[in-house]
């Protein structure tokens, strides 16, 4: 591999959407980021310089980070912010991954406006096994807020209410034609007949699942989170916040479609209670004369309606129940899915909504004047004023984390059924220490107290197996007789079902502090989160090294 250098200059901006300007916190200035592309093996160099008034780290998300924690990037987690006016040289090389991963930001809702594309492409001269696309394009979906989100955040924190939804969502940061104000802020793919595209769909929006589908045309998922899966043919994609999907789009021929054009389209999966966002980000697909040019398409909002393409239902959970189910690895010679069969150490967690009391002489406007809060195993998960990583390393816990998160709810109950009667959490830092080379099973068990909703959950450092899936209560007796330990689907954010469950496996090969929490922004805010310790194993290429000189001090 080579290295490659990148300088990420974090200044404030002038961006407009929906006819609002706003100054917002921006990677070179830019809206969404800029692309990072780099090839497997390759040594990747970001020098972040912090030139606004808010703190700031960044994280890239999927990277395995193989010994090199320092550079994942959560703030309080594996490092102190970056503050104003200084820096920071995130240093990693990519091992094992092909495909497409991204940026973003990882301290309070930053990562709605810094956020971009990491390419990984395969090593030189290595094809992709599905036919050469004639042409790759990122497609990111986002979300855009006429006010500061990081305002937005805070107000819901200090109310103990739901947090405001965005304005609009966004393709390559453009709202599309159907918000007031926006007809001329819509992404355009502008493609030739009878060839074959390779889109790199990413979901960084920050609160919600959202569908996809391009009217009139199938798509071949082929790679998610950087790995290649078993090629599916589908019609709509759901794609939680945090994961990547790679498809295949095959231009209809040249009869079919010069000079057509065609709507492509993103709207939430949501089931849980409250507010949510239910609008429309449309795109357009554009056909080319042979000559290159376009018909300069005219549309109205009724036009664009009638012609977008057929969405499920914004509950649709039958749908993406059966659509995840189809995610299945390789598992070839060339690359093996190695799934632990046997595993050393088995953990419970439960994941969902509750609340906390409302402390005195304030009102809170969350559930029956509580304060809206989330959970794993009842525990709220707070971050310290110091990095876990740090302390951990140098051996100063104390005061910062405690190692006893538990390996099962203390008080388990009914899960899909009647909530129980105290839902309200404990608040703690509390980790997960595992030896190195543990193989480790995690069931994820949503909780419903507050409704069903689901949960995209992203663990740092670790692609997981999804072994296990299911509605209803896990149930340890009879479920995991029918796990898939030969094909699973191998990936680093994965949907707990609304209402269900998922089973997890890993081998914890990788030592460090590792971050695992909800992807929806407004869960990790009310403490949807924890981190596990992985310990330096015995062999020099086993162990965290030391830190770099210019890591962050609190
Ligand atoms: Cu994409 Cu901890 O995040």
């Amino acid at each position: 591999g080579i290295i490659r250098h990148h300088k990420f200059e974090i200044r404030l901006q002038n961006v407009t959407r929906l006819c609002h300007t706003k100054s917002m916190v921006t990677v070179n200035g830019k809206f969404p980021g800029p692309r990072i592309i780099a090839r497997e093996g390759d040594n990747v160099l970001v020098n972040v310089i912090n030139h606004v008034p808010n703190n700031i780290s960044i994280h890239w998300h999927g990277i395995r980070q193989l010994q090199s924690g320092w550079s994942d990037g959560p703030s309080y987690i594996t490092q102190c912010p970056i503050q104003t006016g200084q820096s920071y040289v995130y240093n990693f090389t990519i091992t094992g991954q092909r495909g497409t991963l991204w940026w973003h930001a990882h301290i309070t809702w930053l990562r709605a406006t810094v956020y971009g594309t990491l390419i990984i492409l395969p090593k030189k001269n290595v094809p992709y096994p599905f036919p050469k696309p004639h042409k790759e394009v990122p497609i990111l979906f986002g979300e855009w807020w006429n006010a500061d989100p990081e305002a937005v955040i805070s107000q819901a924190l200090q109310t103990g209410a739901g947090p405001n939804v965005s304005d609009s969502y966004t393709i390559n940061g453009l709202p599309g034609p159907l918000y007031n104000c926006s007809a001329n802020e819509t992404f355009k793919l502008k493609v030739k007949p009878g060839k074959t595209y390779l889109l790199r769909l990413i979901n960084a929006a920050l609160n919600d699942d959202l569908f996809f589908s391009i009217a009139n045309h199938t798509l071949t998922v082929v790679e998610a989170d950087a790995l290649y899966v078993k090629p599916f043919e589908t019609d709509i994609l759901l794609i939680t916040p945090g994961q990547t999907t790679n498809v295949l789009l095959k231009t209809k021929h040249y009869l079919a479609a010069a000079n057509s054009t065609f709507i492509m389209a993103a709207r939430p999966y949501f089931t849980g209670l409250g507010i949510f966002d239910n609008s429309t980000v449309a795109g357009i697909l554009e056909y080319e004369y042979p000559n290159g040019s376009v018909s300069s398409s005219t549309f109205t909002n009724t036009s664009i309606k009638s012609l977008l393409p057929t969405l499920p239902p914004i509950n649709g959970t039958s749908f993406v129940a059966n659509f995840s189910s189809k995610f299945r690895s390789l598992a070839n010679v060339q690359f093996p899915a190695n799934v632990p069969k046997k595993v050393d150490r088995q953990f419970f967690f439960t994941v969902g909504l509750g609340s906390s009391p409302c402390p005195k002489n304030q009102t809170c406007q969350g559930p029956n004047g509580t304060k809206f809060s989330a959970s794993m195993n009842n525990i709220s998960f707070t971050l310290p004023t110091t990095a876990i990583l740090q302390s951990y390393f140098f051996g100063k816990s104390n005061g910062v984390f405690t190692t006893d998160f538990p390996r099962f709810p203390l008080v388990p109950f009914n899960y899909t059924g009647t909530p129980p009667n105290n839902t309200f959490v404990a608040n703690g830092t509390k980790v997960v220490v595992v030896k190195f080379n543990t193989s480790i099973e995690v069931v994820l068990q949503g909780t419903s107290i507050l409704g069903a909703e689901s949960h995209p959950l992203h663990m740092h450092g670790y692609n997981f197996f999804v072994v296990g899936q299911g509605f209803g209560n896990f149930d340890p007796k009879n479920d995991p007789s029918k796990f898939n330990l030969v094909d699973p689907v191998e990936r680093n954010t994965v949907g707990i079902p609304s209402g269900g469950w998922i089973a997890i496996r890993f081998l914890a090969d990788n030592p460090g502090v590792w971050f695992m929490h909800c992807h929806f922004d407004v869960h990790l805010s009310w403490g949807l989160k924890m981190a596990w310790i992985v310990l330096d194993g015995k062999l020099p290429n086993q162990k965290l090294p030391p830190p770099p000189s210019d890591l962050p001090k609190c």
